[in-house]
């Protein structure tokens, strides 16, 4: 395949067969945790508590019990006696109660759970569950928890509400570096807790078969089998007597990597009374219990020179991480990838170090379509460049073009440790400029100034750190993160291709199939995909994170060239020829120099089961476990152009402008969908989304009239392109894309805000830039 280093135009893979006959093709089927229905399930509903912070006294279970139809009442006494009252999370360094133990640490925390024949009378009879709770000091600021007045988590040997302290680089030579610049700035910002919120809740249907002594759970899941292997773990159950299957499931963006409290107690109920229980979580529970995402307080420091040549970098944050230290991180890294922090910018020196600290508020810190907290490394640098444009008075278009890591320098070692593999930063900056028309747009905006009214436009060209991960680096619970793929190539020549990655509407269903297609010159429409159950797909570490394309994708294809060396030889044996002299060439085996004598995989297929060579296993599958050499680093430039009354604090985004480099482009359509979704999404968390805490800790945004989901009204219109630099050491040159859009656009929207508004001398908006906030920005500026 050829490997393109620099494409201005769109390239795919993949499609060279069936894009001819269907440029819209797409794959695709859906069964819901709602479409599985067994006989005879018992619903469960939870019991939550009112406090964030409360030692739990009594806990009367008597009235809920003596209402017709309720089967059982669990609590967290009940789930200690059986050795379940705790679970570990992911990366190991702390553990998470499953139902309040002793007290609740956070509001609407899970204190109880009731069993009954139907999900309303479950809900009903939750609340006569009668908790006595006795209400203590409450912290919601990660700022006051530092100072240890009230410790959150007395159930540990160290009593602080300190986490973990973490930090990368050289913290003197940056230090010095900074003290010695011509200029520095200083600043502070705000990564807001915001939510993932996908369409669908979390939920479970898990059936335990007395009879064979099987435990299935159909499970909302975006790693099946590491979900398996810790529910090993915690019970005891042999994994092969444990099957789960995911089934489709309304969105994930790393809400449900988690183990969640609902899981264990419906899993516990239907072990101990040998029927099924399912629990679908409700909106509300969604957005005050389950993983939120981001709450990292930054302060950015950049040193340069008078002329903007960047001479060091340090950020410094505090981290909410909530009661429990729940982050889904990779076990070696507990700030995930903020390493990333440097972003497409030619430091020659940083550090950054981080405290995370206990809040009484959810436990959380997943990786919201995200590779780990890349989106808050990627907001602090691009914030941090504009800012530092500010006070050069220069162009910020000027200062990232002046900083960017030249095409020349890849593979590029960041002072914070990562190598990046590929790109060319001004490459696709230039496009975008051009494409935007940003000269003209400049122009206009000193014009529209001249007449007081507030034009702006944000940049950010960032960079990502996608596809985890290499196992000498990356595990979870000490599961190394590599991937998985099993290719079945039947007599006919089609196929099924299974993987341990499990979409959850990112189409693996198109994409898998085309790699398939592309390396064994099949009908792409005729490959199965099939992911989420761990009965029949290989092991693998799952998606989120958008390490599917890097890793999966890589297994992909490297067992389709397994596939294609055993046929190689079968193609031999068919043209009775050494299959020395046998080559592929356009999508068949061909014999060299002798014009027209080929034969086609399908042809290979048939032979494998009807004609093996003598003395060769019959068949034609392959398995490949892809242990990835590196991440893969997407980049991307974002060009927004927005409009602010000053009057009303109203912004409205003119224009949007996506340029993105993944690599090889598997499939069009499916990333533009990605960054049309991504965008949308960065959109919702830059104006309207935050989940936010009260000083007495009640949960302010416990649904969508509160935390504001955008709709086609609000969501502007998305300009979309690419550049293609290939991975050089991903088998396809592919690096992953879901989530550049919401890495890649929350500073833009703020750069634009600010760049509107910078003649009334505003330096910085805190997200979500709501009219009310803006306005307020405003007057405080004129004041
Ligand atoms: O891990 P996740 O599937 O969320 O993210 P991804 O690897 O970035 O892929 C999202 C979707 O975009 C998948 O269907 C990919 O195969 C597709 N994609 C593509 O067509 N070309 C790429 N270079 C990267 C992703």
């Amino acid at each position: 395949m050829a490997i393109m280093t620099e494409a201005p135009e769109r390239h795919s893979i993949g499609l060279s067969m069936k894009r001819k006959e269907d440029p819209r093709f797409i794959q695709g089927r859906g069964r819901y945790l709602d479409d599985i229905v067994i006989p005879h399930t018992l619903h469960l509903a939870l019991v939550h508590s009112p406090y964030p912070h409360a030692r739990i006294v009594k806990i009367d279970k008597t009235a809920a019990l003596a209402m017709p139809g309720v089967k059982a009442v669990i609590t967290g006494e009940d789930l200690v006696a059986a050795n379940l009252g705790w679970i570990p999370t992911f990366h190991g360094y702390d553990k998470q109660m499953v139902l309040a133990v002793g007290k609740a640490v956070f509001q609407y925390q899970e204190v109880a759970g009731v069993i009954a024949t139907s999900r309303e009378l479950a809900l009903d009879a939750a609340e006569l569950v009668d908790v006595e709770y006795e209400p203590l000091d409450v912290v919601v600021d990660p700022f006051e928890s530092r100072k240890d007045t009230t410790i959150i988590r007395d159930d540990r040997e160290n009593k602080t509400n300190h986490i973990y302290h973490w930090e990368v680089g050289k913290r003197a030579e940056t230090d010095a570096a900074l003290a010695a610049s011509e200029v520095h700035i200083n600043e502070k910002m705000e990564f807001q807790r915001c939510h993932p919120a996908p369409l669908e809740p979390c939920g479970i249907l898990a059936d335990m078969d007395r009879g064979t002594g099987r435990l299935t759970m159909y499970l909302t899941s975006q790693a099946p089998h590491a979900h398996r292997t810790v529910v090993s773990l915690v019970t005891g159950i042999p994994e092969d007597k444990i099957r789960i299957v995911s089934p489709d499931i309304g969105g994930g963006f790393g809400n449900k990597v988690p183990v969640y409290p609902g899981y264990v107690v419906a899993t516990a109920a239907s072990v101990i009374l040998g029927v099924p229980v399912k629990w679908v979580e409700t909106r509300t529970e969604n957005l005050t219990t389950s993983g939120f995402a981001r709450d990292y307080h930054m302060n950015v420091e950049i040193g340069a020179t008078k002329d903007g040549v960047l001479t060091a970098l340090k950020v410094t944050t505090v981290a909410d991480h909530g009661a429990f230290d729940a982050a889904a991180d990779p076990t070696k890294y507990p700030a995930g990838m903020f390493g990333i922090v440097t972003g497409s910018y030619n430091f020659p020196l940083a550090f950054t170090e981080l405290d995370a600290y206990f809040t009484n508020k959810a436990p959380g810190g997943v990786a919201y379509r995200c590779s780990f907290r890349v989106t808050e490394a990627s907001y602090a640098i691009e914030r941090g460049m504009d800012m530092l444009a500010q006070r050069l008075a220069m162009d910020p278009a000027e200062l990232r073009l002046k900083n960017f890591v030249q095409k020349e320098q890849f593979p590029y070692a960041s002072p914070l440790g990562f190598i990046y593999d590929s790109g060319d930063y001004k490459l696709t900056f230039e496009k975008a400029l051009a494409k935007i028309g940003y000269a003209d747009l400049r122009k206009e905006q000193a014009e529209k100034r001249a007449r007081g009214e507030y034009m702006g436009i944000g940049i950010s060209t960032f960079t990502e750190v996608v596809g985890a991960g290499p196992s000498k680096l990356f595990d979870i619970m000490g599961i190394k993160m590599f991937d998985s793929a099993e290719i079945r190539i039947h007599p006919t020549g089609s196929g099924i291709v299974r993987t341990g990655a499990r979409h959850q509407g990112q189409g693996h269903e198109t994409t898998w199939a085309q790699i398939v297609a592309e390396e064994l010159g099949l009908d792409a429409q005729n490959i199965l995909v099939e992911e989420g159950d761990t009965d029949t797909a290989p092991y693998g570490l799952g998606t989120y994170a958008s390490r599917s394309t890097p890793v999966a994708g890589g297994a992909i294809s490297l067992a389709a060239r397994k596939i294609r060396e055993k046929a190689k030889k079968i193609a031999a044996h068919l043209l009775e020829a050494s299959e020395d002299d046998v080559e592929w060439n356009n999508y068949k085996f061909e014999l060299s120099g002798v014009p027209g004598k080929s034969v086609t995989m399908q042809e290979v297929a048939f032979a494998a089961y009807t004609n093996p060579p003598p003395n060769t296993e019959p068949g034609l599958e392959a398995v490949f476990y892809y242990d990835p050499p590196n991440m893969t680093f997407p980049h991307g430039a974002y060009i927004a152009v927005v409009d602010v009354d000053a009057e009303t604090g109203e912004t409205k985004v003119r224009r949007f402008l996506a340029i993105d480099d993944c690599g090889t482009v598997i499939n069009p359509m499916i990333v533009e969908g990605q960054i049309h979704g991504g965008l949308t999404e960065g959109f919702a968390i830059a104006f309207m989304q935050e989940i936010r805490f009260d000083e007495a800790g009640n949960h302010l945004q416990t649904n969508f009239t509160e935390y504001l989901v955008p709709t086609s009204l609000e969501t502007p219109h998305w300009e979309t392109d690419n550049t293609v630099t290939p991975s050089p050491h991903h088998p396809i040159g592919a690096k992953g894309v879901g989530e550049s859009p919401n890495v890649g656009s929350p500073a833009a929207f703020v750069n634009a805000v600010v760049d509107a508004l910078s003649p009334l001398g505003v330096k910085h908006i805190e997200m979500p830039m709501t009219r009310s906030k803006v306005w307020h920005a405003i007057s405080d500026a004129r004041k």
